[in-house]
Protein backbone atom coordinates (compact mmCIF):
# COMPACT_ATOMS: atom_id res chain seq x y z
CA UNK A 1 0.00 0.00 0.00
CA UNK A 2 2.82 2.49 1.04
CA UNK A 3 3.86 2.26 -3.00
CA UNK A 4 0.56 3.50 -3.69
CA UNK A 5 0.20 6.04 -1.40
CA UNK A 6 3.44 7.62 -2.67
CA UNK A 7 2.48 7.69 -6.44
CA UNK A 8 -0.45 9.70 -5.43
CA UNK A 9 1.52 12.08 -3.44
CA UNK A 10 3.81 11.44 -6.82
CA UNK A 11 1.02 12.58 -8.90
CA UNK A 12 -0.37 15.00 -7.02
CA UNK A 13 2.67 17.21 -6.52
CA UNK A 14 5.45 16.24 -9.00
CA UNK A 15 7.77 15.06 -6.18
CA UNK A 16 9.84 12.32 -7.53
CA UNK A 17 10.37 10.48 -4.18
CA UNK A 18 8.11 11.59 -1.15
CA UNK A 19 8.87 10.26 1.84
CA UNK A 20 6.12 7.79 2.95
CA UNK A 21 6.05 6.20 6.86
CA UNK A 22 3.96 4.62 8.96
CA UNK A 23 3.03 6.74 11.83
CA UNK A 24 3.85 4.09 15.08
CA UNK A 25 0.64 5.60 16.55
CA UNK A 26 -1.95 4.30 14.79
CA UNK A 27 -4.36 7.81 16.03
CA UNK A 28 -1.80 9.70 14.00
CA UNK A 29 -3.15 8.04 10.86
CA UNK A 30 -2.14 4.90 8.40
CA UNK A 31 0.60 7.15 6.55
CA UNK A 32 2.12 10.42 7.10
CA UNK A 33 4.06 12.39 4.71
CA UNK A 34 6.78 15.26 5.61
CA UNK A 35 6.46 16.64 2.34
CA UNK A 36 5.44 20.13 3.18
CA UNK A 37 8.70 20.68 4.64
CA UNK A 38 10.28 20.31 1.49
CA UNK A 39 7.74 22.39 -0.33
CA UNK A 40 7.98 25.40 2.14
CA UNK A 41 11.52 25.65 1.78
CA UNK A 42 11.63 25.72 -2.13
CA UNK A 43 8.40 28.04 -1.84
CA UNK A 44 9.21 30.30 0.81
CA UNK A 45 5.74 29.79 2.37
CA UNK A 46 5.32 28.04 5.67
CA UNK A 47 5.54 24.86 5.91
CA UNK A 48 1.44 24.74 7.35
CA UNK A 49 0.44 26.45 4.45
CA UNK A 50 2.23 24.31 1.83
CA UNK A 51 0.82 21.53 3.78
CA UNK A 52 -3.00 23.15 3.00
CA UNK A 53 -2.20 23.36 -0.53
CA UNK A 54 -0.97 19.57 -0.75
CA UNK A 55 -3.96 18.53 0.75
CA UNK A 56 -6.23 19.74 -1.89
CA UNK A 57 -3.57 18.00 -4.29
CA UNK A 58 -3.72 14.73 -3.09
CA UNK A 59 -7.46 14.50 -2.55
CA UNK A 60 -8.27 15.64 -5.87
CA UNK A 61 -5.61 13.75 -7.15
CA UNK A 62 -6.53 10.01 -5.28
CA UNK A 63 -9.04 7.58 -6.23
CA UNK A 64 -12.84 8.90 -4.84
CA UNK A 65 -13.23 8.03 -1.75
CA UNK A 66 -9.88 6.47 -1.14
CA UNK A 67 -8.92 8.76 1.87
CA UNK A 68 -11.07 9.31 4.86
CA UNK A 69 -9.47 12.73 4.96
CA UNK A 70 -5.99 14.07 5.99
CA UNK A 71 -4.98 16.25 8.99
CA UNK A 72 -2.31 18.57 9.03
CA UNK A 73 -0.40 17.59 12.13
CA UNK A 74 2.60 19.12 14.33
CA UNK A 75 4.12 21.86 12.44
CA UNK A 76 3.03 20.50 8.88
CA UNK A 77 2.85 16.62 8.98
CA UNK A 78 0.08 15.18 6.70
CA UNK A 79 -1.44 12.46 8.31
CA UNK A 80 -3.14 10.23 6.16
CA UNK A 81 -6.69 8.03 7.08
CA UNK A 82 -7.79 5.26 4.19
CA UNK A 83 -11.35 5.59 3.98
CA UNK A 84 -13.15 2.05 4.85
CA UNK A 85 -14.17 1.42 1.34
CA UNK A 86 -10.41 1.27 1.14
CA UNK A 87 -10.18 -0.55 4.61
CA UNK A 88 -12.89 -3.08 3.13
CA UNK A 89 -11.27 -3.85 -0.25
CA UNK A 90 -8.14 -4.66 0.85
CA UNK A 91 -9.94 -6.81 3.82
CA UNK A 92 -11.67 -8.48 0.81
CA UNK A 93 -8.11 -8.99 -0.78
CA UNK A 94 -6.88 -10.91 1.71
CA UNK A 95 -9.66 -13.38 2.30
CA UNK A 96 -9.31 -13.60 -1.52
CA UNK A 97 -6.01 -13.89 -2.13
CA UNK A 98 -4.83 -15.33 0.99
CA UNK A 99 -1.12 -15.78 0.64
CA UNK A 100 -0.47 -13.85 -2.49
CA UNK A 101 -1.51 -11.18 -0.36
CA UNK A 102 0.61 -8.59 -0.14
CA UNK A 103 2.86 -9.89 -2.87
CA UNK A 104 4.28 -7.45 -5.36
CA UNK A 105 5.53 -8.12 -9.37
CA UNK A 106 8.35 -5.26 -9.02
CA UNK A 107 10.91 -7.72 -9.53
CA UNK A 108 9.56 -9.19 -12.27
CA UNK A 109 11.70 -10.97 -14.92
CA UNK A 110 15.09 -10.25 -12.66
CA UNK A 111 17.20 -12.69 -10.81
CA UNK A 112 18.75 -12.73 -7.65
CA UNK A 113 20.80 -14.78 -6.38
CA UNK A 114 21.45 -16.08 -2.64
CA UNK A 115 24.57 -17.27 -0.86
CA UNK A 116 24.22 -18.46 2.05
CA UNK A 117 24.62 -21.79 4.73
CA UNK A 118 27.56 -22.35 2.86
CA UNK A 119 29.53 -24.67 5.77
CA UNK A 120 32.86 -26.15 5.27
CA UNK A 121 32.93 -29.91 4.36
CA UNK A 122 34.44 -32.38 6.71
CA UNK A 123 33.41 -30.02 9.52
CA UNK A 124 30.38 -29.89 11.71
CA UNK A 125 27.85 -27.29 10.61
CA UNK A 126 28.43 -24.58 13.12
CA UNK A 127 25.75 -21.75 14.83
CA UNK A 128 27.19 -19.19 12.21
CA UNK A 129 25.72 -21.60 9.53
CA UNK A 130 22.67 -21.84 10.77
CA UNK A 131 22.40 -18.17 11.22
CA UNK A 132 23.27 -18.15 7.39
CA UNK A 133 20.72 -21.28 6.40
CA UNK A 134 17.69 -19.11 8.25
CA UNK A 135 18.41 -15.94 7.47
CA UNK A 136 19.35 -16.59 4.23
CA UNK A 137 16.49 -18.71 3.48
CA UNK A 138 14.25 -15.85 4.55
CA UNK A 139 15.68 -12.99 2.58
CA UNK A 140 15.05 -15.34 -0.86
CA UNK A 141 11.78 -15.93 0.26
CA UNK A 142 10.80 -11.99 0.88
CA UNK A 143 12.46 -11.44 -2.61
CA UNK A 144 10.36 -14.01 -3.74
CA UNK A 145 7.12 -12.51 -2.73
CA UNK A 146 8.85 -9.11 -4.11
CA UNK A 147 8.44 -11.15 -7.73
CA UNK A 148 11.66 -11.61 -7.81
CA UNK A 149 13.33 -14.79 -9.59
CA UNK A 150 15.65 -15.95 -6.63
CA UNK A 151 18.57 -18.76 -6.75
CA UNK A 152 19.61 -20.12 -3.59
CA UNK A 153 23.36 -21.39 -4.19
CA UNK A 154 25.50 -23.07 -0.91
CA UNK A 155 28.64 -22.20 -1.39
CA UNK A 156 30.00 -25.59 0.05
CA UNK A 157 33.68 -25.16 1.58
CA UNK A 158 34.76 -27.80 -0.26
CA UNK A 159 38.44 -27.60 -1.07
CA UNK A 160 40.76 -25.46 0.86
CA UNK A 161 44.06 -26.15 3.33
CA UNK A 162 42.09 -27.56 6.04
CA UNK A 163 41.99 -31.00 3.50
CA UNK A 164 45.73 -31.24 4.10
CA UNK A 165 45.53 -31.53 7.85
CA UNK A 166 42.67 -33.88 7.47
CA UNK A 167 44.42 -35.85 5.10
CA UNK A 168 47.51 -36.35 7.02
CA UNK A 169 45.20 -36.84 10.40
CA UNK A 170 43.02 -39.65 8.77
CA UNK A 171 45.93 -41.32 6.71
CA UNK A 172 47.80 -41.61 10.04
CA UNK A 173 45.02 -42.16 12.93
CA UNK A 174 42.12 -43.20 11.48
CA UNK A 175 40.26 -45.95 12.97
CA UNK A 176 37.85 -47.23 10.23
CA UNK A 177 35.27 -48.65 12.57
CA UNK A 178 34.84 -45.40 14.38
CA UNK A 179 34.67 -43.71 10.93
CA UNK A 180 31.82 -46.19 9.34
CA UNK A 181 29.67 -45.58 12.40
CA UNK A 182 30.11 -41.76 12.77
CA UNK A 183 32.07 -40.02 10.14
CA UNK A 184 31.65 -36.30 10.92
CA UNK A 185 32.25 -36.90 14.29
CA UNK A 186 35.31 -39.26 13.72
CA UNK A 187 36.89 -36.75 10.88
CA UNK A 188 35.87 -33.67 13.76
CA UNK A 189 38.22 -35.80 16.19
CA UNK A 190 40.50 -35.98 13.57
CA UNK A 191 40.97 -32.62 13.03
CA UNK A 192 41.48 -31.44 16.48
CA UNK A 193 43.90 -33.78 17.21
CA UNK A 194 46.49 -32.67 14.29
CA UNK A 195 45.28 -29.03 16.07
CA UNK A 196 46.75 -30.02 19.23
CA UNK A 197 49.87 -31.79 17.22
CA UNK A 198 50.58 -29.68 14.96
CA UNK A 199 50.80 -27.00 17.40
CA UNK A 200 54.65 -27.24 17.93
CA UNK A 201 55.41 -29.80 15.28
CA UNK A 202 56.31 -27.66 12.34
CA UNK A 203 57.05 -31.21 10.58
CA UNK A 204 52.98 -32.56 10.85
CA UNK A 205 52.12 -28.78 9.12
CA UNK A 206 54.95 -29.48 6.76
CA UNK A 207 53.52 -32.77 5.44
CA UNK A 208 49.60 -31.77 5.33
CA UNK A 209 50.80 -28.81 3.37
CA UNK A 210 52.33 -31.72 0.96
CA UNK A 211 48.80 -33.40 1.11
CA UNK A 212 46.98 -30.15 0.33
CA UNK A 213 49.47 -29.88 -2.60
CA UNK A 214 48.84 -33.50 -3.66
CA UNK A 215 45.40 -32.93 -3.47
CA UNK A 216 45.33 -30.46 -5.86
CA UNK A 217 47.72 -32.12 -8.20
CA UNK A 218 44.76 -34.50 -8.62
CA UNK A 219 46.60 -37.74 -6.73
CA UNK A 220 44.47 -40.19 -6.81
CA UNK A 221 44.59 -41.60 -3.30
CA UNK A 222 43.81 -38.04 -2.08
CA UNK A 223 40.88 -37.59 -4.66
CA UNK A 224 39.65 -40.30 -3.11
CA UNK A 225 39.66 -40.08 0.32
CA UNK A 226 38.43 -36.38 -0.57
CA UNK A 227 35.43 -37.42 -1.92
CA UNK A 228 34.16 -39.43 0.64
CA UNK A 229 34.94 -36.73 3.36
CA UNK A 230 32.46 -34.27 1.07
CA UNK A 231 29.84 -37.16 0.57
CA UNK A 232 29.68 -38.34 4.76
CA UNK A 233 29.92 -34.28 4.78
CA UNK A 234 26.45 -33.60 2.45
CA UNK A 235 25.10 -36.66 4.13
CA UNK A 236 24.89 -35.33 7.38
CA UNK A 237 24.26 -31.61 6.32
CA UNK A 238 21.45 -32.89 4.44
CA UNK A 239 19.87 -34.44 7.57
CA UNK A 240 19.63 -30.62 9.23
CA UNK A 241 18.53 -29.09 5.65
CA UNK A 242 15.28 -31.54 6.08
CA UNK A 243 14.63 -30.49 9.37
CA UNK A 244 14.98 -26.72 8.58
CA UNK A 245 12.92 -27.16 5.55
CA UNK A 246 15.95 -25.70 2.97
CA UNK A 247 16.47 -26.57 0.16
CA UNK A 248 19.12 -25.85 -2.59
CA UNK A 249 18.47 -24.72 -6.09
CA UNK A 250 21.93 -25.02 -6.62
CA UNK A 251 24.94 -26.76 -4.72
CA UNK A 252 28.47 -25.20 -6.06
CA UNK A 253 31.14 -25.32 -3.85
CA UNK A 254 34.54 -23.93 -3.60
CA UNK A 255 35.75 -26.39 -5.94
CA UNK A 256 33.63 -26.56 -8.69
CA UNK A 257 35.32 -23.38 -9.42
CA UNK A 258 38.85 -24.66 -9.12
CA UNK A 259 39.05 -24.70 -12.90
CA UNK A 260 38.52 -21.12 -13.33
CA UNK A 261 41.19 -19.67 -10.94
CA UNK A 262 44.32 -18.95 -13.50
CA UNK A 263 41.40 -17.15 -15.81
CA UNK A 264 40.85 -14.57 -12.78
CA UNK A 265 44.11 -14.12 -11.98
CA UNK A 266 45.04 -13.53 -15.59
CA UNK A 267 42.12 -10.98 -16.15
CA UNK A 268 43.26 -9.56 -13.44
CA UNK A 269 47.22 -8.95 -14.43
CA UNK A 270 45.89 -7.97 -17.63
CA UNK A 271 43.95 -5.18 -16.69
CA UNK A 272 46.32 -4.12 -14.60
CA UNK A 273 44.91 -4.10 -11.26
CA UNK A 274 46.61 -7.17 -9.59
CA UNK A 275 50.65 -7.91 -9.86
CA UNK A 276 53.51 -9.62 -8.65
CA UNK A 277 54.53 -8.37 -5.06
CA UNK A 278 56.56 -10.84 -3.01
CA UNK A 279 56.34 -13.68 -5.09
CA UNK A 280 52.63 -13.75 -4.46
CA UNK A 281 50.07 -11.71 -6.98
CA UNK A 282 47.99 -9.69 -5.06
CA UNK A 283 45.24 -7.14 -6.55
CA UNK A 284 45.36 -3.42 -5.36
CA UNK A 285 42.68 -1.08 -4.67
CA UNK A 286 42.55 2.27 -5.51
CA UNK A 287 43.86 5.15 -2.71
CA UNK A 288 44.59 1.86 -0.69
CA UNK A 289 40.99 1.73 -0.06
CA UNK A 290 41.48 -1.66 1.38
CA UNK A 291 44.83 -3.60 1.89
CA UNK A 292 45.62 -5.41 -0.91
CA UNK A 293 44.36 -9.08 -1.33
CA UNK A 294 46.49 -12.17 -2.57
CA UNK A 295 44.82 -13.90 -5.62
CA UNK A 296 48.06 -16.22 -6.12
CA UNK A 297 50.59 -17.52 -3.64
CA UNK A 298 54.04 -18.18 -4.67
CA UNK A 299 53.43 -21.77 -4.79
CA UNK A 300 50.81 -21.11 -7.91
CA UNK A 301 47.90 -21.90 -5.12
CA UNK A 302 44.74 -19.62 -5.06
CA UNK A 303 43.23 -18.01 -2.22
CA UNK A 304 39.10 -17.55 -0.91
CA UNK A 305 38.80 -14.60 -2.68
CA UNK A 306 40.21 -15.93 -6.37
CA UNK A 307 37.58 -18.56 -5.63
CA UNK A 308 34.65 -15.50 -4.54
CA UNK A 309 35.83 -13.70 -7.77
CA UNK A 310 35.65 -16.79 -10.13
CA UNK A 311 32.23 -17.64 -8.64
CA UNK A 312 31.11 -13.97 -9.58
CA UNK A 313 32.22 -14.66 -13.15
CA UNK A 314 30.54 -17.91 -13.75
CA UNK A 315 27.18 -16.22 -11.86
CA UNK A 316 27.36 -13.26 -14.13
CA UNK A 317 27.50 -15.94 -17.47
CA UNK A 318 24.93 -18.26 -16.26
CA UNK A 319 22.47 -16.09 -14.66
CA UNK A 320 22.85 -12.37 -15.01
CA UNK A 321 21.34 -11.44 -11.80
CA UNK A 322 20.44 -8.46 -10.85
CA UNK A 323 21.76 -8.46 -7.09
CA UNK A 324 23.95 -11.76 -5.30
CA UNK A 325 23.83 -11.44 -2.27
CA UNK A 326 25.83 -12.73 0.48
CA UNK A 327 24.19 -14.11 3.70
CA UNK A 328 27.63 -14.42 5.78
CA UNK A 329 28.64 -13.91 8.77
CA UNK A 330 30.18 -10.11 9.69
CA UNK A 331 33.69 -11.10 10.58
CA UNK A 332 34.10 -12.07 6.35
CA UNK A 333 32.94 -7.96 5.87
CA UNK A 334 36.53 -6.78 4.72
CA UNK A 335 36.95 -10.24 2.22
CA UNK A 336 33.74 -9.75 0.57
CA UNK A 337 33.95 -5.77 0.64
CA UNK A 338 37.41 -5.94 -0.91
CA UNK A 339 35.75 -9.44 -3.52
CA UNK A 340 32.76 -7.11 -4.93
CA UNK A 341 35.82 -3.94 -4.88
CA UNK A 342 38.07 -6.16 -6.76
CA UNK A 343 35.08 -7.68 -9.55
CA UNK A 344 34.26 -3.81 -9.63
CA UNK A 345 37.68 -3.51 -10.71
CA UNK A 346 37.75 -6.62 -13.09
CA UNK A 347 34.22 -5.45 -14.79
CA UNK A 348 33.10 -8.84 -13.57
CA UNK A 349 29.22 -7.45 -12.48
CA UNK A 350 29.48 -3.75 -14.28
CA UNK A 351 25.70 -3.37 -13.59
CA UNK A 352 25.10 -5.85 -10.67
CA UNK A 353 24.01 -4.87 -7.14
CA UNK A 354 26.78 -7.25 -4.78
CA UNK A 355 25.53 -7.10 -1.24
CA UNK A 356 27.02 -8.51 1.75
CA UNK A 357 24.14 -9.48 4.34
CA UNK A 358 26.01 -9.76 7.43
CA UNK A 359 25.02 -10.90 10.50
CA UNK A 360 26.48 -11.12 13.97
CA UNK A 361 27.46 -14.12 16.04
CA UNK A 362 25.60 -16.48 17.57
CA UNK A 363 26.57 -16.96 21.45
CA UNK A 364 25.96 -19.96 23.80
CA UNK A 365 24.31 -19.46 27.09
CA UNK A 366 27.35 -18.54 28.90
CA UNK A 367 27.68 -15.43 26.29
CA UNK A 368 30.98 -17.05 24.86
CA UNK A 369 31.37 -18.30 20.97
CA UNK A 370 30.65 -21.59 20.05
CA UNK A 371 34.14 -22.71 18.85
CA UNK A 372 34.77 -25.57 16.92
CA UNK A 373 38.95 -25.94 17.28
CA UNK A 374 38.88 -26.52 21.23
CA UNK A 375 36.17 -28.55 20.51
CA UNK A 376 33.64 -26.82 22.61
CA UNK A 377 31.27 -26.60 19.79
CA UNK A 378 27.05 -27.50 20.57
CA UNK A 379 26.13 -29.56 17.59
CA UNK A 380 23.45 -28.38 15.58
CA UNK A 381 21.31 -31.63 15.57
CA UNK A 382 21.94 -31.50 19.30
CA UNK A 383 20.26 -28.40 19.28
CA UNK A 384 17.85 -28.64 16.91
CA UNK A 385 16.89 -31.37 19.54
CA UNK A 386 16.85 -29.91 22.37
CA UNK A 387 14.70 -27.33 21.16
CA UNK A 388 12.08 -30.09 20.27
CA UNK A 389 12.08 -31.52 23.49
CA UNK A 390 11.53 -28.01 24.92
CA UNK A 391 8.53 -27.52 22.70
CA UNK A 392 7.16 -30.84 23.36
CA UNK A 393 6.45 -29.30 26.74
CA UNK A 394 4.01 -26.97 25.46
CA UNK A 395 2.59 -29.99 23.46
CA UNK A 396 4.13 -33.67 22.13
CA UNK A 397 2.45 -33.23 18.68
CA UNK A 398 3.96 -29.78 17.34
CA UNK A 399 6.87 -30.25 18.89
CA UNK A 400 9.22 -30.48 15.83
CA UNK A 401 7.54 -27.00 14.34
CA UNK A 402 7.33 -25.33 17.59
CA UNK A 403 10.89 -26.52 18.33
CA UNK A 404 12.30 -25.81 15.11
CA UNK A 405 10.28 -22.59 14.46
CA UNK A 406 11.49 -21.03 17.41
CA UNK A 407 15.28 -21.35 17.29
CA UNK A 408 14.41 -19.55 13.46
CA UNK A 409 12.08 -17.16 14.89
CA UNK A 410 14.57 -16.18 17.56
CA UNK A 411 17.28 -15.60 15.23
CA UNK A 412 15.08 -13.71 12.72
CA UNK A 413 13.33 -12.02 14.71
CA UNK A 414 16.76 -10.05 16.24
CA UNK A 415 18.25 -7.34 14.03
CA UNK A 416 20.69 -9.43 11.86
CA UNK A 417 23.93 -7.25 12.60
CA UNK A 418 23.66 -8.22 16.44
CA UNK A 419 25.36 -11.13 18.33
CA UNK A 420 23.03 -13.14 19.75
CA UNK A 421 23.16 -14.94 23.16
CA UNK A 422 21.02 -18.03 23.37
CA UNK A 423 18.01 -18.28 25.30
CA UNK A 424 15.42 -20.88 25.94
CA UNK A 425 13.40 -19.31 28.02
CA UNK A 426 13.17 -16.19 25.43
CA UNK A 427 12.87 -18.34 22.50
CA UNK A 428 10.02 -20.31 23.65
CA UNK A 429 8.17 -18.14 25.52
CA UNK A 430 4.46 -18.41 24.77
CA UNK A 431 3.84 -14.73 25.78
CA UNK A 432 7.11 -12.69 24.42
CA UNK A 433 8.14 -12.33 20.93
CA UNK A 434 8.34 -16.10 19.77
CA UNK A 435 7.27 -18.25 17.46
CA UNK A 436 4.92 -20.42 19.76
CA UNK A 437 3.12 -16.87 20.39
CA UNK A 438 2.50 -16.33 16.89
CA UNK A 439 1.69 -19.93 16.55
CA UNK A 440 -0.71 -19.95 19.34
CA UNK A 441 -2.15 -16.65 17.96
CA UNK A 442 -2.87 -18.64 14.82
CA UNK A 443 -4.16 -21.84 15.78
CA UNK A 444 -6.34 -19.64 18.48
CA UNK A 445 -7.73 -17.39 15.17
CA UNK A 446 -8.28 -20.04 13.34
CA UNK A 447 -9.87 -23.01 15.72
CA UNK A 448 -12.92 -19.82 16.18
CA UNK A 449 -13.75 -21.00 12.09
CA UNK A 450 -14.32 -24.41 13.43
CA UNK A 451 -16.33 -23.03 16.33
CA UNK A 452 -18.20 -20.57 14.48
CA UNK A 453 -20.41 -22.89 12.52
CA UNK A 454 -23.56 -21.82 10.16
CA UNK A 455 -21.38 -18.09 10.36
CA UNK A 456 -19.67 -17.08 6.91
CA UNK A 457 -16.92 -14.09 6.91
CA UNK A 458 -18.20 -11.32 6.09
CA UNK A 459 -16.99 -8.00 5.68
CA UNK A 460 -18.77 -4.94 6.92
CA UNK A 461 -16.74 -2.12 7.98
CA UNK A 462 -19.34 0.10 9.41
CA UNK A 463 -19.93 -2.97 11.75
CA UNK A 464 -16.21 -2.87 13.07
CA UNK A 465 -16.10 0.23 14.70
CA UNK A 466 -14.81 -0.96 17.94
CA UNK A 467 -11.58 -0.01 19.53
CA UNK A 468 -9.61 -3.06 19.07
CA UNK A 469 -11.38 -4.25 15.95
CA UNK A 470 -10.39 -0.81 14.18
CA UNK A 471 -6.68 -1.61 15.23
CA UNK A 472 -7.14 -5.15 13.78
CA UNK A 473 -7.96 -3.63 10.52
CA UNK A 474 -5.45 -1.42 10.29
CA UNK A 475 -2.72 -3.77 11.01
CA UNK A 476 -3.85 -6.16 8.62
CA UNK A 477 -3.58 -3.80 5.74
CA UNK A 478 0.23 -2.69 6.88
CA UNK A 479 1.30 -6.56 5.90
CA UNK A 480 2.30 -5.85 2.46
CA UNK A 481 4.63 -2.81 3.81
CA UNK A 482 6.21 -4.57 6.20
CA UNK A 483 6.76 -7.29 3.90
CA UNK A 484 8.37 -5.25 1.14
CA UNK A 485 10.33 -2.94 3.85
CA UNK A 486 11.85 -6.12 4.99
CA UNK A 487 12.63 -7.29 1.37
CA UNK A 488 14.18 -3.74 0.78
CA UNK A 489 16.63 -3.79 3.74
CA UNK A 490 17.00 -7.89 3.39
CA UNK A 491 16.37 -7.58 7.45
CA UNK A 492 13.51 -10.24 8.46
CA UNK A 493 13.33 -8.51 11.71
CA UNK A 494 11.12 -5.85 10.64
CA UNK A 495 8.58 -8.72 9.15
CA UNK A 496 8.92 -10.47 12.46
CA UNK A 497 8.08 -7.15 14.59
CA UNK A 498 5.44 -6.09 12.21
CA UNK A 499 4.13 -10.30 13.25
CA UNK A 500 4.26 -9.59 16.78
CA UNK A 501 2.82 -6.79 17.25
CA UNK A 502 0.07 -7.68 15.10
CA UNK A 503 -0.32 -10.43 17.06
CA UNK A 504 -0.70 -8.68 20.02
CA UNK A 505 -3.65 -6.51 18.49
CA UNK A 506 -5.15 -9.43 17.16
CA UNK A 507 -5.12 -11.15 20.71
CA UNK A 508 -6.77 -7.66 21.86
CA UNK A 509 -9.25 -8.76 18.90
CA UNK A 510 -10.04 -11.75 20.02
CA UNK A 511 -10.47 -11.10 23.77
CA UNK A 512 -12.52 -8.05 22.75
CA UNK A 513 -14.61 -8.63 20.29
CA UNK A 514 -16.06 -11.99 21.09
CA UNK A 515 -17.89 -13.55 17.63
CA UNK A 516 -20.06 -16.79 18.89
CA UNK A 517 -21.73 -14.48 21.46
CA UNK A 518 -22.38 -11.73 18.84
CA UNK A 519 -25.60 -11.07 16.78
CA UNK A 520 -24.92 -12.86 13.80
CA UNK A 521 -24.00 -9.68 11.37
CA UNK A 522 -21.67 -8.55 13.70
CA UNK A 523 -20.62 -11.96 14.12
CA UNK A 524 -19.85 -12.28 10.59
CA UNK A 525 -17.94 -8.94 10.02
CA UNK A 526 -15.87 -10.12 12.86
CA UNK A 527 -15.15 -13.26 11.96
CA UNK A 528 -14.37 -11.98 8.48
CA UNK A 529 -11.46 -10.00 10.53
CA UNK A 530 -10.07 -13.35 12.54
CA UNK A 531 -9.91 -15.13 9.09
CA UNK A 532 -7.90 -12.24 7.24
CA UNK A 533 -5.67 -12.25 10.79
CA UNK A 534 -5.14 -16.10 10.12
CA UNK A 535 -4.10 -15.44 6.20
CA UNK A 536 -1.90 -12.87 7.39
CA UNK A 537 -0.32 -14.39 10.32
CA UNK A 538 0.29 -17.71 8.29
CA UNK A 539 1.61 -16.03 4.85
CA UNK A 540 4.28 -13.31 7.26
CA UNK A 541 5.69 -17.10 9.20
CA UNK A 542 5.89 -18.96 6.14
CA UNK A 543 7.92 -16.08 4.61
CA UNK A 544 10.23 -16.29 7.68
CA UNK A 545 10.69 -20.24 7.16
CA UNK A 546 7.92 -20.78 9.84
CA UNK A 547 5.23 -23.76 9.98
CA UNK A 548 1.84 -22.85 11.34
CA UNK A 549 0.23 -25.12 13.90
CA UNK A 550 -3.32 -25.86 14.21
CA UNK A 551 -3.37 -27.15 18.06
CA UNK A 552 -0.69 -25.52 20.29
N1 LIG B 1 32.43 -21.53 3.77
C1 LIG B 1 32.59 -20.21 4.29
C2 LIG B 1 32.72 -20.27 5.81
O1 LIG B 1 32.21 -21.17 6.42
C3 LIG B 1 31.45 -19.30 3.93
C4 LIG B 1 31.28 -19.04 2.47
C5 LIG B 1 30.43 -17.83 2.20
N2 LIG B 1 30.20 -17.58 0.80
C6 LIG B 1 31.10 -17.03 0.01
N3 LIG B 1 30.80 -16.89 -1.27
N4 LIG B 1 32.28 -16.65 0.41
O2 LIG B 1 33.30 -19.39 6.40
Amino acid sequence: MIEVIANILTQATHEADPKVTIPEDPKLGHYTTNLAFVFAKNREITPQEAAKDIREDIITTAPKGFFDHIDIAGPGFLNMYLSKETLAKELSSILKLGPKYGSSKEGKGKTVIVDYSAPNIAKPMSVGHLRSTVIGAAVMNLLKFQGYKVIGDNHLGDWGTQFGSLLYAYKHWADQEEFKRKPIDHLVSLYIRFHKESHDNEELMVAAREETAKLQRGDKENTRLWKIFVKESLREFKKIYRRLGVDFDVELGESFYQPMLEGVVQDAISKGIARHDEGAVKIFFENEKFPPTVIEKSDGSHLYATTDLATIKYRMAKWKPVKILYAVANEQALHLAQVFEAARMLDYAPDTELTHVKFGMMLGESGKKFSTRKGEFIKLDDLLERAKEAASEINPDSAERVGIGSVKYYDLSHYRLSDITFDWDLMLNLKGNSAPYLQYTYSRLKNIRKKAKGLKPKIDIGLLGGESEIRAVDALVHFPDAARYAAEKYEPNHLADYLFRTANVLNSFYENSPIISAEKNVAEARLAVAMAGVEVIKSGLTILGIETVERM
